[in-house]
């Protein structure tokens, strides 16, 4: 089957790292016979400038039509006047609403060369390998009633409300359920079932799912909790499923226990069959943008994970991660990710060396 991927590369550091995810599907195509149509089109602060909304209608038909999306970074100081809803940021929002990608998926893998990165103690961290499955179209930022209100007495009331339904919960609890049965088996459904009749809703359902998984072992950790556990032991995890609020905060938690921002994939999917969303976890880093020292490895892992959920090719997902790998092993690293004794070296000098490996 031919397959299809659009790229947007988008602001700042955007394009400069997704030169290098291009070049990794260029060897791909040469040498492990993958079929596939790229397209390239403009979001955020570019398409802005372009056709003065952050992304275009053709833009957006082609994000629907296309297998996936891989997304570069948006946003940066030059569009901060500009109107909220044709802000860099709309075009993703927009992207993610049209698509209805559900569910977040962010892994906090911690690559061995980089152990000494992390925050916690090295013995904590190596080996580690989680998943988190984070709501992302539900809860509490998007539930009605919401707004601010002045009261009778003059006070104003901010208001927003957590809101689940049964089948928000039953098809993201369905995700992390598929994914648990492709690595170890486990699931950790966390959410505030203690003070929230939405978190105690959200465990009940999640129960119900798990009964059409037999081989997976799932249990429940309050969400305040899970994130001490995250920091504490943070290799008793699998995959790790919540709502969107719990999961914005615990996925970035996460993050942290693995070193740089630069390293960091995510995926965006909707219903099976539907819009999937690549993207690294970082911004368009204006700071470094056209200095040609950004670490492509959050993109180029973000391809892998393509690779792996949308276009069924995880053995070519596992040779890319294996390249990070042994690059990294081998002593190179980006400004961001520099440590002592090792050698400092341009993104594209690091794509290189990951097509080389
Ligand atoms: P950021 O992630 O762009 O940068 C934070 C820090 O990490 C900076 O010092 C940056 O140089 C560094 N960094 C990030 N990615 C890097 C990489 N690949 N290689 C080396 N260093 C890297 O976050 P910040 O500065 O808060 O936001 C900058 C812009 O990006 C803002 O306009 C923000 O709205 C936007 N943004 C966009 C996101 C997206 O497109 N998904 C996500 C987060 C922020
Ligand atoms: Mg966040």
């Amino acid at each position: 089957k031919e397959l299809s991927l659009l790229m947007l590369p988008g602001d700042g550091i955007g394009p400069e790292i997704m030169i290098e995810a291009r070049r990794v599907i260029d060897w791909l195509a040469e040498n492990r016979s993958l079929k596939i149509t790229v397209h390239e089109d403009m979001v955020g602060g570019a398409a802005y400038d372009a056709y003065g909304k952050p992304l275009s209608d053709e833009a957006l038909a082609l994000a629907k039509q296309v297998d996936a999306v891989l997304l570069g970074a948006v946003g940066g100081p030059k569009w901060d006047g500009v109107d909220y809803d044709k802000r860099p940021e709309a075009g993703l929002l927009t992207l993610r609403k049209e698509l209805d990608l559900f569910a977040n998926l962010r892994p906090a893998v911690c690559f061995e060369a980089l152990v000494d990165a992390s925050s916690l103690k090295p013995e904590l961290v190596s080996g580690l390998d989680i998943m988190i499955v984070r709501e992302l179209t539900g809860g509490v930022y998007f539930g009605e009633p919401r707004g601010i209100e002045t009261l009778e007495n003059g006070e104003r009331r901010g208001i927003n409300t957590q809101v689940y339904t049964t089948s928000e919960i039953h098809r993201i609890a369905h995700v992390a359920f598929d994914l648990a049965g492709k690595r170890d088996g486990r699931v950790t459904s966390s959410e505030k079932a203690n003070v929230m009749e939405s978190g105690l809703l959200w465990r009940e359902e999640v129960i119900k799912v798990a009964e059409s998984y037999p081989d997976i072992t799932l249990d429940h950790m309050l969400a305040d909790s899970c994130a001490m556990q995250l920091v504490r032991a943070p290799k008793q995890f699998d995959v790790i499923v919540t709502d969107n609020l719990f999961g914005d905060l615990l996925s970035d938690v996460a993050a942290m226990l693995t070193g740089s921002l630069g390293m960091l994939p995510s995926a965006s999917l909707g219903a099976k069959g539907g819009g999937a969303l690549y993207e690294p976890v970082h911004g368009s880093a204006p700071d470094i943008a056209g200095q040609g020292i950004a670490n492509p490895i959050a993109t180029i892992l973000s391809l892998a994970m393509a690779l792996r959920y949308t276009y069924e090719r995880p053995e070519e997902a596992q040779l890319i991660e294996d390249a990070v790998q042994g690059v990294l092993a081998g002593g190179l690293r980006t400004a961001d990710i520099m440590q002592p004794g090792k050698a400092k070296v341009s993104t594209s000098v690091m794509g290189d060396s990951i097509l080389r490996q």
